[in-house]
C-alpha cells in the first residue's frame, strides 16, 4: 500500500452517540466530508435535520448545524454504504459489560460486520471504542479479513485510538488532550496520526502497538477505580479513628508523590466501573483490580449502614436519594450508585424516593424509586437524605422543609454542613467530613 494521507478526505463515523456525533461534527468542521452511521433511525433523522440529539455538550449544537449547512455532515442507518464511500472509518460504538460483568460485544460485532461488508482496499479503520487489549487486531481486524478478504496491515490500514474525554467537555478535550494512537504497522500509525493532527489539531502520543493503545485506556480507568477504592478504604478507617479524611488528603497531597483521591459512596458511569472488567475477564482476576471494584461497590451498603446507625432500622422509612445520575450535572444512570442504593433499600423494606432534575418522573420510576420534587409536600415525610450526585440545583436546598429527617448523608462531601445545619438533622460526610 502507498500512503497519500492528503487524499483521505471522506470519513465514516460509525456510532453517532455522545462521542461519535461530537467527533463527526468536529471532523466535518475541519474540512472532512463526514457520513455518520447509526442503527438508531431517530438519531440519523435528527443529524440530517442539522440537530444534535445529545444535550449538555457545549458547542455541539452549533457544530452540527454548521456542518449540516455546509453539507459536510450527513447521516445514514446504512453502515455498509457509509463505509463504502469513505477512506477513513472511525468506529465508536460501545463495548459494555453485561449483568454478570462479562464483556458484551453485541453492538461492536454488528458494526464490524457491516464495516467488513463495505470496506474498500487501502481504507484506514480506526477503532476508538475502549476495548480489552488485543481486540482491535485479533477480534475485529480478523473479522474484517474473514468477511471482506482484505488483510489488515496489507490491504487496509488498522489503528486504535481510545477516546479519553470527559462528558460535558468533549469538544474542549478533543483539542486539548493528547491523542494516543497505535497502529498494526508503521504505515497505519502514520496515516492515523496524520488524520488526527489535521482533524483535531491535537498533540499525539504514538505508541508502539495496537495493544499498547488499548491497554493505556483501560489502565487509566483501573487507575481511577483503584485509587478511589484506596480513598474509600482510608476514609472508612478515618471514621473509625475519628480523623477527618479531607484534612488527611490535603496534608498528604502537599508533596508531589501523593495523589490521594476523594472518597465517596460509590463509582458509577459507563467507564470507571466497567472497563476494569476488560482486565478481570481477560485473566487479571486476582489482586487490586477486582478488590477495588468490590470496595467501591460496597460503599452503597456502607452508606445505608450509616443511615441505620443514626436512625435505627430503615424498614418502613422514607429515604430520599438526591441524584439518580452517577455524577453531578450529567444525565447518565449507567452503574450509578443510586441503583445500588435503591435495590438495597428495597431489600431492607425502606421506601426509596429519588430527586433528579435531569430525569422525568417516568424515568425515575423505571429504576424502582418514587420521584420526589423538592417542592413536594411529601418532603416533610422523609426520614433521611443521601446525596448521591451533586447537581448544581442542590447548592440551594432549603433543608427546613425536611422536619422529620434525622440524617443528611453527604455521599459526595459537597454540602457545607454549617449552612445546612437544622435542629434535629444530623450531617455526615464520607471520611468523617463534618463528623468533627
Ligand atoms: N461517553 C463518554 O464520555 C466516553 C468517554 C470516553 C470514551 N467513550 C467511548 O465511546 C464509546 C461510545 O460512547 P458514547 O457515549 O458515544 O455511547 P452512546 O451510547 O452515546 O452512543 C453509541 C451509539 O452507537 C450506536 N450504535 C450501536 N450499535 C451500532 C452499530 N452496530 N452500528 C452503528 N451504530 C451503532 C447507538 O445507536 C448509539 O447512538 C464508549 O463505549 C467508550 O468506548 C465514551
Amino acid at each position: 500500500m502507498t500512503i497519500q494521507s492528503q487524499s483521505y478526505s471522506n470519513v465514516a463515523v460509525v456510532g453517532l452517540g455522545k462521542l461519535g456525533l461530537t467527533l463527526a461534527a468536529v471532523f466535518a468542521n475541519n474540512r472532512y466530508n463526514v457520513t455518520g452511521a447509526d442503527i438508531n433511525k431517530d438519531v440519523v433523522a435528527s443529524v440530517n435535520r442539522g440537530e444534535s440529539h445529545i444535550q449538555n455538550e457545549p458547542g455541539l449544537n452549533h457544530l452540527v448545524l454548521k456542518a449540516h449547512k455546509d453539507k459536510t455532515l450527513s447521516a445514514t442507518a446504512d453502515t455498509v454504504e457509509a463505509v463504502a464511500k469513505s477512506d477513513i472509518i472511525i468506529v465508536i460504538v460501545p463495548v459494555l459489560v453485561d449483568e454478570q460483568d462479562n464483556t458484551d460485544y453485541q453492538y461492536m460485532d454488528l458494526a464490524i460486520e457491516d464495516i467488513a461488508k463495505g470496506i474498500k482496499k487501502d481504507s484506514l479503520v480506526i477503532i476508538e471504542t475502549t476495548l480489552p487489549p488485543g481486540d482491535t487486531e485479533h477480534r475485529f481486524g480478523k473479522k474484517i479479513e474473514e468477511v471482506s478478504g482484505l488483510k489488515p496491515g496489507e490491504d487496509f490500514y488498522l489503528a486504535n485510538s481510545p477516546e479519553r474525554v470527559y462528558s460535558s467537555q468533549i469538544i474542549h478535550n478533543l483539542k486539548n488532550y493528547p491523542k494516543v494512537v497505535g497502529g498494526i504497522n508503521k504505515e497505519s500509525l502514520k496515516l492515523a496520526s496524520d488524520f488526527y493532527k489535521q482533524a483535531l489539531g491535537c498533540d499525539l502520543i504514538k505508541v508502539s502497538s495496537l495493544e499498547t493503545a488499548e491497554f493505556s485506556k483501560v489502565a487509566e480507568c483501573v487507575y481511577r477505580d483503584v485509587n478511589i477504592a484506596l480513598a474509600n478504604e482510608l476514609a472508612v478507617f478515618a471514621e473509625e479513628k475519628g480523623v477527618n479524611m479531607a484534612e488527611v488528603i490535603s496534608a498528604s497531597n502537599s508533596q508531589p508523590y501523593s495523589n490521594l483521591h476523594s472518597p465517596g459512596i460509590g463509582v458509577g458511569g459507563h467507564c470507571i466501573p466497567i472497563y476494569p472488567y476488560f482486565f478481570i475477564n481477560k485473566g487479571l482476576s486476582d489482586g487490586l483490580t477486582t478488590l477495588s471494584r468490590e470496595i467501591n461497590d460496597n460503599m452503597a451498603a456502607y452508606a445505608i449502614s450509616k443511615v441505620e446507625k443514626q436512625a435505627g432500622s430503615i424498614e418502613g422509612k422514607n429515604i430520599l436519594i438526591l441524584g439518580l445520575s452517577y455524577r453531578g450535572n450529567v444525565k447518565e444512570p449507567t452503574k450509578s450508585t443510586a441503583l445500588l442504593l435503591i435495590s438495597q433499600m428495597r431489600d431492607k423494606g425502606a421506601q426509596p424516593f429519588v430527586n433528579d432534575p435531569l430525569f422525568s418522573d417516568r424515568e425515575i420510576r423505571q429504576y424502582g424509586a418514587t420521584p420526589l420534587s423538592l417542592d413536594d409536600t411529601r418532603c416533610s415525610e422523609m426520614d433521611a437524605i443521601i446525596l448521591q450526585a451533586f447537581h448544581q440545583e442542590y447548592s440551594m436546598i432549603d433543608f427546613s422543609q425536611f422536619p422529620r429527617c434525622q440524617l443528611i448523608l453527604d455521599g459526595r462531601n459537597k454540602f457545607n454542613k454549617n449552612e445546612i445545619s437544622q435542629p434535629g438533622i444530623a450531617y455526615e460526610g464520607i471520611g468523617n467530613e463534618g463528623g468533627l
